[in-house]
């Protein structure tokens, strides 16, 4: 059984408190003794299960503990590099993470707060200008220092800080629980990240390290796609209500839909070769005009993380390289490719409103193929066709064709947290469902997450719609 999902499959009983943490990354000055310590053979520490359930300074526990846990199989030397602009270090991601606890938790709400570090201010703050300048992003793999045991030990205070503040009862105050609340959502975003940035620097490497092991059942096929029947007419999409939301999933508004399909399931490997081998990569007739330009600019041939060897494809997972699975879903494809490929089956991306009013049919459930399933990697489509659609959550994201802008009447928060969403509703498309480096209680069918169009990195696949 994989690390993660044993992790998250133990009792959540018995938890540590926030500042009891003795990382094992920080313990040993010898280096063998350290890497040895790094290995994936000694999970030890309970995981998160979600935000939706137990107190808040136990959720906090929980969600800042699996950021720790995807460290674990993981080197000190795995943790600084920065592999591409887009990507940053795992321990800027730890820190980062605890900047943002320190920025907006601690220092308004414990008064006399003394920062950890007077620089880390500038050093770990990703965007937001009204709380100052920023360390370039492109050179946080130039950052020998602080250290990564340094970084711990900036996580560990933090915690301890926090802890205290729940101690007075902080985690019942109104707001101080809306800011937490985001931390933790904020968090998940991160860990996802960690994830996927991680994968993109291990692919760098011509050794392709695994993450972890993963047994690949070649053995399934999936069915052929149905078409799902999706709701038209004026309907209400958005988030409303009380639970947590991102400002920019509301307000609920109405929108007219018109008579669609939907695919049944996420367009797989197979189909993606069929589109490859039908010349996919070189007709531009089938590419936008920006789409085209960006794939001759990098010498796209086939999906991020494909690698030919004698001839066959071969794809990069966090278990290693393997041959490409044609059942499991096509991955690591730009909005061009998934643009390209619905044009070439004579089909469209879904709408962001279509995929919504889909997806409130069907909540995700503990069976979706999120991080807490442990896979780390898309899977195929069971042959149960008796529940359609599929893979709505999970697996990967799902590229839309609508673009990243406000709903209507939406106003970002005031002050700095108001560049959290709203400022990046330019040149970006939506994608939807979440992915198997998500976790569960992080996604809904409101979930608005955006990437620029020739974004691959990500876990992004296909739904047709027609
Ligand atoms: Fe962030």
């Amino acid at each position: 059984m994989y690390l993660i999902k044993q992790l998250l499959r133990r009792t959540y009983g018995g938890r540590r408190g926030a500042g009891g943490y003795n990382h094992h990354l920080s313990r040993s000055n010898t280096p063998g003794t350290q890497r040895e310590e790094c290995v994936i053979s000694s999970p030890s520490v309970e995981c998160s299960t979600g935000l939706e359930s137990g107190s808040l300074s136990e959720r906090y526990r929980s969600v800042r503990s699996t950021s720790e846990q995807i460290c674990k199989p993981l080197t000190p030397e795995d943790c600084v590099i920065q592999s591409m602009p887009d990507a940053s270090p795992i321990r800027w991601h730890l820190a980062h993470t605890t900047w943002f606890f320190e920025t907006f938790v601690l220092k308004p709400n414990v008064p006399g707060y003394e920062p950890f570090h007077p620089a880390f201010e500038y050093l770990f703050n990703s965007y937001y200008n009204n709380v100052g300048e920023q360390f370039p992003r492109p050179k946080r793999g130039l950052l020998s220092r602080p250290g990564l045991s340094d970084v711990f030990d900036y996580r560990h205070a933090v915690d301890r800080a926090i802890a205290n503040l729940f101690d007075r009862g902080g985690d019942e105050h109104t707001d101080l629980e809306s800011i937490v609340e985001l931390g933790l959502h904020h968090e998940q975003q991160h860990q996802e990240l960690m994830l996927t940035d991680l994968k993109h620097l291990f692919f760098c490497n011509p050794l392709f390290p695994c993450y972890e092991p993963r047994a690949t059942d070649f053995s399934i096929t999936t069915s052929e796609i149905q078409w799902v029947t999706g709701a038209e007419g004026v309907r209400s999409i958005g988030h409303e209500g009380a639970s947590f939301a991102y400002d920019n999933e509301g307000p609920r508004h109405e929108v007219l839909v018109h008579p669609h399909e939907l695919s049944s399931r996420l367009v797989t490997c197979r189909e993606f070769l069929e589109f490859m081998s039908d010349g996919g990569y070189r007709r531009p007739e089938l590419w936008l005009s920006l789409g085209w330009q960006t794939r001759t600019e990098h010498g796209w041939q086939a999906p991020l993380y494909w690698h030919q060897v004698d001839g066959e494809w071969r794809r990069f997972s966090l278990a290693g390289l393997e041959s490409v699975n044609p059942a499991e879903p096509v991955c690591h494809v730009s909005y061009f490719e998934a643009d390209a490929f619905a044009r070439w089956a004579s089909c469209r991306l879904p709408t962001e409103q279509e995929w919504e009013l889909m997806a409130s049919d069907c909540p995700a459930t503990e069976a979706d193929n999120f991080l807490e399933a442990g896979h780390l990697h898309p899977a195929p489509a069971t042959s149960n066709d008796h529940e359609l659609p599929k893979q709505v959550f999970g697996d990967v994201w799902e590229w839309t064709s609508s673009p990243y802008i406000a709903y209507p009447g939406y106003q970002p928060p005031e002050g700095a947290i108001g560049e959290y969403n709203g400022k990046f509703m330019c040149n970006q498309q939506v994608l939807r469902g979440g992915s198997c480096a998500s976790s569960r209680s992080h996604l809904r069918a409101t979930y608005r997450n955006f990437f620029p169009p020739e974004a691959r990195w990500q876990f992004s696949g296909i739904r047709l719609a027609r």
